[in-house]
């Protein structure tokens, strides 16, 4: 069902992303663009989700220069949701950090977006903090969960 997830191919990323409605294709091809020495330098890992032949959305692990943990990431187009495809993803970005050595994965979601909540939950996370003023996004203070997966005890 989900073949090719995770393949590298962030130029055709950036030219779907706008049709599925995750980003606009300017936005993402900034935020690439701003990442791409970090992508060099092995502190960004960032992937193309395909179904099938499609490609529905993206998925990352960031690791802060020097750090032994790392941040994950991930999006799907709305058309596209609800088939496990950000579990699936999810699973192969913990794969990667226990390859890379990591000592653990953290995560932040929205106290609403339950969908993320449930991804993290079925793939190991423990929640572990909620901060209510965190994120500063257009002018607005939003809310924070905040999940971390222990890979090595
Ligand atoms: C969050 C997101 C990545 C989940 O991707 P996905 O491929 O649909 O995830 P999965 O199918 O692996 O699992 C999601 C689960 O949450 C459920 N879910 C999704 N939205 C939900 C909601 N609003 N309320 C309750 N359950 C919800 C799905 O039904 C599914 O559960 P099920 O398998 O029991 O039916 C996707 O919805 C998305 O990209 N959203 C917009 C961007 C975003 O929120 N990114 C995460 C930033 S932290």
């Amino acid at each position: 069902m989900l073949k090719n997830c995770l393949s590298k191919s962030l130029a055709s990323l950036v030219l779907i992303i706008s049709p599925i409605g995750a980003k606009t294709a300017e936005e993402e091809k900034t935020f690439l663009e701003s990442q791409e020495e970090k992508i060099k330098l092995g502190e960004e890992h960032q992937y193309t989700i395909f179904f099938g032949k499609k490609i529905v959305g993206g998925a990352g692990l960031k690791i802060e220069r020097g750090k032994k943990y790392g941040d994950i990431g991930y999006f799907v187009g709305k058309k596209f949701q609800g088939k496990g495809i950000a579990t699936k993803a999810t699973k192969k970005l913990i794969k990667k950090a226990k390859e890379l050595g990591l000592i653990g994965v953290k995560a932040t979601t929205h106290p609403f977006k339950i969908g993320s909540q449930k991804v993290l939950e079925r793939t190991g996370f423990k929640r572990v903090g909620y901060m209510e003023k965190y994120m500063l996004i257009k002018e607005e203070l939003q809310p924070r969960l905040f999940y971390w997966l222990l890979l090595k005890e």
